[in-house]
C-alpha cells in the first residue's frame, strides 16, 4: 500500500501533469482554428448568410456541424451535395422541391439575402472538420431498405438535384 506522502505526491503529479497536458490540448487545438475553418474566406457576404441563419431559426429544425434540431437533414455539406441553384430553390420554393411532404418554412429572401445564405453554407462546406460528418459506413446499405442499413438519412450521398429523403412520412 502506498504511504501518505507517496499517495499525495501521486496524486499531485498525476492531477498536475495531467492538467498540463489537456491545457496543450486546449492550446493546440484553439491555434488550429483559424487554419482549419478557413477564417480567411469569411467574408461579410457569408457573415450576413450566419445572421439570417440565426434569424430564422433555421436550427429549428436542421443541425449544422452537429448542432440543431433533428427534424430536417444535417445542413453542414449541403453546399457540396445540392449545388447552389438546389439550396435557392429549396429556399425559394420548398414544396415545390419535396412536394407533399415534411414541411419547411417557405422563406421570402431577397437575392442579396438568398446569396448570402449560399456563401455561409459553401463556408461551413469548406471547413476542415476532420472527417465529420461520417460517410455512410459502405455495408450499410442505401436507405432504400426502409432503415434496415440503419444509417441516418441527412448523410445520404447526392443523387443530382433528387431529393434524398423520399420515404420518410
Ligand atoms: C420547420 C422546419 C424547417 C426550418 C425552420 C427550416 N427547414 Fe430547411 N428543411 C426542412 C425539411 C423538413 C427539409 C427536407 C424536406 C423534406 O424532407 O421533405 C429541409 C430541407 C432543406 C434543404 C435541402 C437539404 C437537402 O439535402 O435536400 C436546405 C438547403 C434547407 N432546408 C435550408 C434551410 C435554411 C437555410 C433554413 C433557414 C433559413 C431552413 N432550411 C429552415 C425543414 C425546415
Amino acid at each position: 500500500m502506498l504511504s501518505k506522502s507517496a499517495a499525495r505526491a501521486f496524486f499531485l503529479v498525476g492531477t498536475i501533469g495531467f492538467s498540463v497536458i489537456f491545457l496543450l490540448l486546449t492550446f493546440d487545438t484553439i491555434r488550429r482554428v483559424p487554419e482549419q475553418t478557413n477564417a480567411d474566406n469569411l467574408t461579410p457576404q457569408a457573415i450576413a448568410g450566419k445572421h439570417l441563419w440565426d434569424r430564422n431559426n433555421c436550427m429549428g429544425c436542421h443541425t449544422i456541424l452537429g448542432e440543431g434540431a433533428y427534424y430536417a437533414p444535417e445542413l453542414t455539406k449541403v453546399y457540396e451535395r445540392r449545388g447552389p441553384e438546389f439550396i435557392k430553390a429549396m429556399l425559394r420554393d420548398p414544396e415545390a422541391m419535396y412536394p407533399g411532404q415534411r414541411r419547411m418554412v417557405k422563406y421570402d429572401f431577397t437575392d442579396e439575402e438568398m446569396e448570402a445564405m449560399v456563401a455561409f453554407l459553401k463556408w461551413i462546406g469548406e471547413m476542415d472538420l476532420n472527417g465529420f460528418p461520417p460517410e455512410a459506413h459502405p455495408a450499410a446499405g442505401d436507405g432504400a431498405d426502409g432503415g434496415a442499413g440503419g444509417r441516418c438519412r441527412g448523410f445520404a450521398p447526392a443523387q443530382g438535384v433528387q431529393p434524398n429523403l423520399h420515404r420518410l412520412p
